[in-house]
């Protein structure tokens, strides 16, 4: 039975993947290459670091250790100007209900996130207090696929590995939550997410499902 929901941020609660994507692409822009859309999934769940690596390589650009960092840290500022103007109106659809009919259920909620953002992200979408534990990119050494994201979120809540779900829509964090021994529900491409348990669209599929306990609520 699940005991703890722990959940992914950038594609599970807000699609900030649109904003991380302009801002790398702005970057790639400024080293002279293009970054299209298609290699945008490659970053998904990916630390800030990796995902420069890989778009260096994409462009084919070489870059000391210190000039990455300070990418990274234009890339960021890039991102905060984008996020800046984020509201509750950009929560996924379904994710309130869902989180609010957990907690009535006894069920703990946890945020588990690679981004160094989620704090300020959270509190631009006023939702913080909707989680018994938050563990982001700052609280972690490994990122996902890695377990350690969602190793630390189990232990902050107090609930065993065996009896949390975790919710993904990232290939790396489902990677990350089996290697966790976590059950997974994927959000997303169902011919992308191939190892997660269940894969759902969105939580308004999940919130019918579990309103009525047909067979997806047995899933969890
Ligand atoms: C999430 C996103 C990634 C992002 C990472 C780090 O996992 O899916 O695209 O690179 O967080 O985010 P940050 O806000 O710390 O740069
Ligand atoms: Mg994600």
């Amino acid at each position: 039975t699940m005991q703890a929901a722990i959940f992914d941020l950038d594609g599970v609660i807000v699609d900030t993947a649109k904003y991380h994507y302009l801002a790398w692409k702005r970057l790639a822009g400024e080293l002279g290459f293009d970054f299209a859309p298609e290699d945008n999934e490659r970053l998904k769940g990916v630390s800030r670091m990796r995902s420069l690596a890989i778009i260096l390589e994409i462009g084919g650009i070489r870059l000391s250790e210190a000039e990455q960092a300070e990418w990274a840290a234009r890339k960021n500022a890039w991102y905060l100007e984008y996020i800046g103007a984020m509201t509750p109106a950009e929560i996924l659809p379904g994710v309130v209900p869902f989180l609010n009919r957990l907690r009535q259920r006894g069920i703990k909620t946890a945020l588990a996130s690679a981004s160094k953002n989620a704090g300020l992200i959270l509190e631009k979408l006023g939702i913080g207090p909707l989680f018994d534990a938050v563990v982001d990119g700052n609280a972690v050494a490994k990122a996902k696929p890695d377990p350690e994201v969602f190793v630390t979120a189990a232990a902050r809540l107090g609930v065993p590995a065996g009896e949390c779900v975790v919710f993904e829509d990232a290939v790396a964090g489902i990677a990350a939550a089996r290697g966790a021994g976590m059950a997974v529900i994927g959000i997303g491409d169902p011919r992308i997410l191939t190892e997660a348990d269940l894969v759902i669209a969105d939580f308004t599929r999940l919130n019918e499902a579990l309103l009525t306990g047909e067979p997806s609520d047995a899933a969890l």
